[in-house]
């Protein structure tokens, strides 16, 4: 019998192309939870056009605990689950605190409880580089300490990785593994999957697509005074595909046992700092076109410079990122343009 990984937050943006990954490169099943509060069933069919596999989503929220544990009791040979569901916009969080707290973390715990209750080994949690704060020595190590949260999205994922960390040395039936995003972007190579959320994107890279496509008559550079290089903020941008081909590889040393600890963190960059204004220079230049941008005042929530340090990465996971920041803004300008088509 097949092993079967269950995806939470499946229909978003990084459990998609996780997803992708998972079929190119494993042969488990693939069972996705999402409740499209950020995402559409779209891209499902989108999958099955790409792979030639149709994934099964069961669209329940996760803070619904009974009904999460209706649907994982159908479920057979369940080996691991991949954690992605959660809000993720800082300052969404800012002004809706309580939204951030209710849904990240009461899902998390329902989750968790998934896990002993079904006996379910492997976890793999969505963290965040927002868990270290604003930090004084780059680049971020593992062992950086939190700095206090800069958001109440940064502290559901400070929380949440406390809570598993705890459940660990409390001898829970599973293995964990945090993976510390920096900054995803990009899009998958196909043109078909990318960044399409329901809600308005905060995150530079789709504000520097949309305002190209004319989505948005033109867009802001938050801060031009901080203490960096050119004035704009800094951060690790990573490729969506280096960071899905990360999660089949912590979810295999997972399962084969490659590692003795029961929870374990890892930061997920590729180590090279950019700053705001940096990305839309390389956008305007592969893109050829020229941004209609204005320098604007800082965005509350936003730590000023952030970059990882690879080591770990590269050691636990034997995982470096590939993709270049060229490719980056390549792949999410065709993811763009098409979806834009499409919706003409
Ligand atoms: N994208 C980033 O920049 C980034 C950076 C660091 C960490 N992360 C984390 O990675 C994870 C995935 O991020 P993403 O960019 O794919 O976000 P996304 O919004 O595209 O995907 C999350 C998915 O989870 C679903 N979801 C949310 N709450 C749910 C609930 N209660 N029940 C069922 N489904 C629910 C949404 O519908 C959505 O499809 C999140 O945990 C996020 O915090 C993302």
């Amino acid at each position: 019998m097949k092993k079967t990984i269950i995806v939470t937050g499946g229909a978003g943006y990084i459990g998609s192309h996780t997803i992708l990954e998972l079929i190119d490169k494993t042969d488990f099943e693939i069972v996705s939870i999402d409740n499209y509060s950020n995402s559409s069933a779209e891209t499902f069919s989108r999958i099955e056009k790409i792979s030639g596999i149709k994934i099964y989503n069961h669209p329940i929220d996760l803070c619904d605990k009974k009904g999460l544990f209706d649907f994982v009791s159908t479920l057979e040979n369940v080996v691991g689950i991949i954690h992605f569901a959660a809000f993720k916009s800082v300052p969404e969080s800012v002004e809706n605190p309580s939204l951030y707290y209710h849904n990240n973390l009461e899902s998390l715990i329902n989750v968790i409880e998934a896990c002993k209750q079904f006996k379910i080994d492997n976890f793999i949690f969505s963290s965040s580089c927002s868990v270290y704060g604003n930090i004084d020595s780059l680049p971020v190590t593992e062992n950086t300490p939190f700095s206090p949260a800069e958001s109440p999205y940064a502290h559901t994922k400070q929380i949440g990785e406390q809570q598993l960390e705890l459940y660990a040395k409390c001898g829970v039936n599973f293995k964990t593994i945090a993976l510390r995003y920096f900054n995803p972007v990009g899009a998958h190579p196909s043109g078909l999957i990318g960044e399409s959320p329901i809600n308005p994107p905060t995150s530079l890279i789709p504000i520097i697509t949309q305002t190209a496509i004319g989505k948005r008559d033109k867009m802001f550079v938050h801060g031009y005074d901080y203490p960096t290089r050119d004035g704009s903020c800094i951060r690790d941008y990573i490729h969506v595909c280096d960071i899905a081909n990360a999660h089949v590889k912590a979810l295999n040393i997972l399962i084969e046992r490659k590692t003795d600890l029961n929870y374990n963190v890892i930061n997920l960059g590729t180590g090279d700092g950019v700053s705001v204004k940096e990305a839309i220079a390389s956008f305007e230049k592969n893109a050829g076109l020229s941004l209609n941008y204005e320098m604007g005042p800082r965005r509350a929530g936003d730590v000023v410079s952030i970059y990882s340090d690879t080591t770990k990465s590269t050691d636990f996971l034997h995982w470096t990122a590939e993709k270049t920041l060229d490719d980056m803004v390549t792949s999410a300008w065709i993811w763009e343009q098409n979806i834009t088509k499409e919706t003409r």
